[in-house]
C-alpha cells in the first residue's frame, strides 16, 4: 500500500488545496490529510469543524482519510507507517521555504517529500487571503469549495 500524508493547517480548505489533495489521491493508494492542531495560532474555525469540512469536500476520493496531529509531523508519519508527505508549491518562495522543511524532516526521519506544482489558477491562492477577501465582503466563490463559501459567509458576517 502506497502512502502519503498532505499536511497542513486547512483553515480553511481551498481550492487549491483540494487540487493537489485530488491529484494525490490518484497517485497513491492511500492519502491521509493531516490537520495541525496549533494552539498557539488563533484560528477561523476548529480544528473539529476543520476535519469535518474536509472530510466533506473530499468525500469522492474514497482513499482520503482525514487526522488531526500534534508536534512533529515525521512522528505522525512513523505512527501511522507514512513515508512520505506531498506539498504544493505555489511561487519560487514557497520552495525557498518547504526545501528547508523537506530537508529537515528528511534529517529528522527519512520522510520523503514530493512537491507538486500548484494549478496555476490558484498560484495566487491562500486560506488567510481568502479569509481576508471573505471579511471585508470579496466575493471568494470559485476559490474554495461551495461548502466552505457558505460557511465562511456565516462565521464572518453571521
Ligand atoms: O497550512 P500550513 O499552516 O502552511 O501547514 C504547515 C504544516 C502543518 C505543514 C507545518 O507547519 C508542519 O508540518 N508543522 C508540524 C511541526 C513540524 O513538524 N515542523 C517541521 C520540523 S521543524
Amino acid at each position: 500500500m502506497r502512502r502519503v500524508v498532505c499536511p497542513g493547517s486547512f483553515d480553511p480548505i481551498t481550492n487549491g488545496h483540494l487540487d493537489i489533495i485530488g491529484r494525490a489521491a490518484r497517485l497513491y493508494d492511500e492519502v491521509t490529510v493531516a490537520v495541525l492542531v496549533n494552539i498557539e495560532k488563533s484560528s477561523l474555525f476548529t480544528v473539529d469543524e476543520r476535519i469535518e469540512i474536509l472530510q466533506a469536500v473530499t468525500k469522492e476520493y474514497p482513499n482520503v482519510r482525514v487526522r488531526k496531529f500534534h508536534g512533529l509531523l515525521v512522528d505522525f508519519c512513523r505512527d501511522n507507517d507514512i513515508p512520505a508527505i506531498v506539498k504544493g508549491i505555489r511561487v519560487v518562495s514557497d520552495f525557498d521555504y518547504e526545501l528547508q522543511m523537506a530537508q529537515l524532516n528528511y534529517r529528522l526521519s527519512g520522510v520523503e517529500t514530493l512537491f507538486m506544482p500548484t494549478n496555476p489558477e490558484y498560484s495566487f491562492l491562500s486560506s488567510s487571503r481568502v479569509k481576508e477577501i471573505a471579511r471585508y465582503g470579496g466575493d471568494v466563490s470559485g476559490l474554495v469549495p461551495d461548502l466552505v463559501h457558505t460557511l465562511l459567509i456565516a462565521r464572518l458576517r453571521g
